[in-house]
């Protein structure tokens, strides 16, 4: 045993309707966890978060998919984690690769996204894309100091929507490179703790083999996570 608890996120990304919150959010509350060992978070785009929150049952955390590096002001477009707070939730995902490649968002502004949202009080899903080599030759400015509230999600880019999902011993492999290097850069302590989720075309059929690698603390999920495949996924590992 690790002492990490489970996490099963499911990334909802630029999808949702009322219909579809319904139909996920029913499922989830039907179903069953033992939430001392699994912990759900559900992160839905930002017009549904009030919603969603207002449905789902306290199990069932709830996350944003982004948040600016500032309270408030001259950002359109932008979500404060002041919003978050005064709906309840407590979550968000930073750095996602979509943010990066799409939306050109750096290593630096991802590294004060995090850095502010934690200062902030919520818990964080930091998303490391790249290939690791190419992470720490870009070693971002900021390394958290306060990391109990932080998730590492690795999610090899070319896994994410294509169906390629890796192969547990691939995922294993660089999680456990990422806990070599947060031995290495941060604390033992913090290795240990910090939970390292994979995600990258999981889904029910796949979800089984991967959870039985010892430095794979949960799944980022995707596509699988608009379907009921996110509960059987869930009760995989329940
Ligand atoms: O954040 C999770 C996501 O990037 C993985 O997407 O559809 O491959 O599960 P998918």
């Amino acid at each position: 045993m690790t002492g990490r608890k489970f996490l099963i996120g499911g990334n909802w990304k630029m999808n949702g309707s009322k219909a579809l919150v319904d139909t996920l959010v029913t499922g989830l509350n039907n179903a069953t966890w033992n939430t001392d060992e699994i912990e759900v978070v559900i992160a839905p785009p930002a017009p549904y978060l009030d919603l969603v929150r207002s449905k789902a049952k306290k199990e069932v955390n709830v996350s944003a998919q982004n948040i600016y590096f500032e309270k408030k002001g001259a950002y359109t477009g932008e979500n404060s984690s002041e919003f978050l707070k005064d709906l309840g939730i407590n979550w968000t995902i930073i750095g996602h690769s979509e943010r990066r490649e799409i939306f050109k968002e750096s290593d630096e502004v991802t590294a004060k996204k995090v850095a502010f949202a934690l200062a902030e009080g919520l818990s964080v899903i930091a998303c490391v894309g790249e290939k690791l080599e190419e992470r720490e030759a870009n070693q971002t400015t900021e390394v958290p100091s306060e990391w109990t509230n932080v998730v590492v999600a690795y999610e090899p880019v070319w896994a994410i929507g294509t169906g390629k999902v890796a192969t547990p011993q691939q995922a294993q492999d660089v999680h456990h490179e990422i806990r070599t290097w947060l031995a290495a850069n941060v604390s033992a302590e913090v290795a240990q703790a910090t939970r390292i989720l994979y995600g990258g075309s999981v889904g029910a059929k796949n979800s089984g083999e991967l959870q039985k690698e010892v430095d794979i603390d949960g799944f980022l999920i995707g596509g699988a996570s608009l379907t009921g495949d996110f509960v059987t996924i869930i009760n995989t590992r329940a």
